[in-house]
Order: structure tokens, then C-alpha cells, then sequence
């Protein structure tokens, strides 16, 4: 099958590996031969992030796709990401190990329903989180990411009247911390949203040395209860730095990995969802959808591209400049 038939079809493309070959040595070799540079989410598997060129939050990674030299950009996140990185790289190959990998909380923002909303709402600033698709971005005036969203929007007058999208939660949480009455899009994020206050409470007892710290796509009852609030970023900068030994986790699982790492001697609990899972965690089934193979056939045929309508393109590249202006 050719290649791009493989893409339409399955949203992935494949590729045969020698049996003697290793694998992360052939991503590795690749790599070098396409001049690409792989960008991952602290959400990706655990041997995605150990063979990543640079790992991070949204905004981190923003910031890394707008520097780079590389021709070649492997997005190893979900498809927003991809978009991203393509919006502030119109002339270099942005790919993405598999196009299935979406987002509940960009697609929580179709685009009809999103521009009817904001027609409710003249004369309002949109900020949007950077969650969502580039037509979104397109339609709004700054992007932010969990980690500048407080920033933002108190950086601007106090009499301005703001809508903030897509995140329900991210947004009360904004709402409470500035002080602002913003009008919020009703979205939210599958998994964090799935993290049990109930089982929290549970873990809580079992632990009670341990700091409970959460990410702000979190519900607010949890939210309320949380001794640190903050992005991926923030999470894994805070267990570092604080003398606190116990953490019970709310966010996606995937940052357990790094944050292991970083202090090894410290007790980390993931946080579980409300249904019964099998890691009794939080995992975001898009972000796992990467694999090292199809990362591996992915640099070998360059494929699945990511592509940005030019006119959505140069309108999200304004609001998310204006993010990443703000800041530096
Ligand atoms: P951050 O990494 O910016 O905290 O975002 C978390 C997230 O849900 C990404 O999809
Ligand atoms: Fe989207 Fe939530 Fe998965 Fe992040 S964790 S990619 S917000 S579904």
C-alpha cells in the first residue's frame, strides 16, 4: 500500500525494521539523516521521553518549536501540538507519529458552534488555552497555556472584558486566582476530569504526610483541596524543590516518569481515575496512542504530515505570538 493511501486509511504509516536493527538506534540514525528534531510530551510513553531531543509542557514545547533548526519536527503529542509547531514553522515538515492522536478538550471547541458564541459576546478579548484546533487559535485574540494562563490575562486592563476557552476548569481556576469575571466555554479535558475526589480523599488518608498536587484541568472540588496547583512543568519543578517526601499526583501519569527521576527518594501516587482502570492511574488514551515503531516509520517516510490552511494559519500565528511575547 502506498504510503499516503496508509495514512488515509489509518491515520498511521508503518514500516518494516531489520531484526538485527535496534530500534531507537534506527529512530536515532534517522534522525540525523532527515536532520529532525522529536519534541515529546511529559504524557508520552516512558521510551518515548528517554529518546526525546527536548521534553515539556505546551508552552515549553511552543517555545522549542519556535527556536528550532531542524527541518524535520516530530511532534510526539497529540494533534493540536503538531498544529502548533506547524503554525510557527510554515516551511518545515511537521510530523506526528499517528493523526488519530486528538484531544477531548480541542475537540470539546467545534468551530461553527465556537464562532456563534463568540457573536453572543461582542467586544470581548478571546483567550484561548492552547488545547484546541488551529481554527480556534484563529478565532482568538491570545493563546495561553496552563503555565501563563493567570499571567495573561491579569496582564490585562481591569475593565476588559474576557471570553476563555475551551477549559471550564482551567477557567474557574483562572477566574478565582485574578479576580476577573470571565466568561467561560463549557470543555474540559476526559481524563483529569475522570480523577476520582473520592479516591483522592481515600489516598489522602492512606498518606497523610503526602501534599496532594494538581493540574488546573482538574475539577474545582479537587482543585480546592490541592496544596500546589500548576502545569506539567510546575508540578515536576515543585516536588524537586520542596522539602515535602509524599505526593499524591493529579494529572496524567506520564509526568510520574520524569518526576522519578528528578527525586527518586520520594514517595509519588498517581492519582486514579473514577472508573476502574488497569494502572489504577490517569492515562490519556490519545497521548498513548504514540508508539517507538510508529515514531520510527514516521521519520522513515515522513509521514503523517500536518498541514495548516494558510489564512487560519497566519490568524492563530498572531494569538499565539502574542503568548509567546508575553511570556518571555
Ligand atoms: P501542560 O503540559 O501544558 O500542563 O498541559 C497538559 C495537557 O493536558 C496537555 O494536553
Ligand atoms: Fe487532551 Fe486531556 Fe489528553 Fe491533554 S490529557 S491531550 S487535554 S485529552
Amino acid at each position: 500500500m502506498n504510503k499516503l493511501q496508509e495514512v488515509k486509511e489509518k491515520g498511521y504509516v508503518t514500516a518494516d525494521l531489520d531484526q538485527e536493527k535496534n530500534l531507537v538506534e534506527e529512530i536515532a540514525r534517522l534522525k540525523k539523516e532527515k536532520n529532525a528534531v522529536i519534541l515529546a510530551h511529559y504524557y508520552q510513553q516512558e521510551e518515548i521521553q528517554d529518546i526525546a531531543d527536548y521534553i515539556g509542557d505546551s508552552l515549553g514545547l511552543a517555545q522549542e518549536a519556535a527556536k528550532t533548526n531542524a527541518d524535520v519536527i516530530l511532534f510526539a503529542g497529540v494533534h493540536f501540538m503538531g498544529e502548533t509547531a506547524k503554525i510557527l514553522n510554515p516551511t518545515k515538515k511537521v510530523i506526528i507519529p499517528d493523526l488519530n492522536a486528538g484531544c477531548s478538550l480541542a475537540d470539546s471547541a467545534p468551530t461553527d458552534k465556537f464562532e456563534a458564541f463568540l457573536k453572543q459576546y461582542p467586544n470581548h478579548t478571546v483567550i484561548s488555552y492552547i488545547n484546541c484546533s488551529a481554527e480556534i487559535k484563529a478565532l482568538s485574540d491570545i493563546i495561553c497555556t496552563s503555565s501563563n494562563a493567570v499571567k495573561i490575562v491579569d496582564s490585562l486592563p481591569k475593565d476588559e472584558k474576557i471570553i476563555f476557552a475551551p477549559d471550564i476548569n482551567l477557567g474557574k481556576y483562572v477566574a478565582k486566582k485574578t479576580g476577573r469575571d470571565l466568561v467561560l466555554w463549557d470543555g474540559s479535558c476526559e481524563v483529569h476530569v475522570e480523577i476520582s475526589a473520592d479516591k483522592l480523599k481515600f489516598l489522602q488518608g492512606k498518606y497523610p504526610n503526602a501534599e496532594l498536587i494538581a493540574h488546573p484541568e482538574c475539577q474545582e472540588a479537587i482543585l480546592n483541596e490541592a496544596d500546589f496547583v500548576g502545569s506539567t512543568t510546575a508540578l515536576l519543578k515543585y516536588v524537586e524543590e520542596s522539602n515535602v517526601q509524599e505526593f499524591i499526583v493529579a494529572t496524567e501519569v506520564g509526568i510520574i516518569h520524569k518526576m522519578k527521576q528528578a527525586v527518586p527518594h520520594k514517595k509519588l501516587i498517581p492519582a486514579p481515575a473514577v472508573t476502574n482502570n488497569t494502572c489504577a492511574c490517569s492515562e490519556c488514551p490519545y497521548m498513548k496512542l504514540n508508539t517507538l515503531e510508529k515514531i520510527h516509520a514516521s521519520l522513515e517516510h515522513l509521514q503523517p504530515e500536518i498541514f495548516v490552511e494558510e489564512t487560519i494559519r497566519l490568524k492563530a500565528l498572531k494569538s499565539v505570538n502574542r503568548m509567546l511575547e508575553m511570556s518571555n
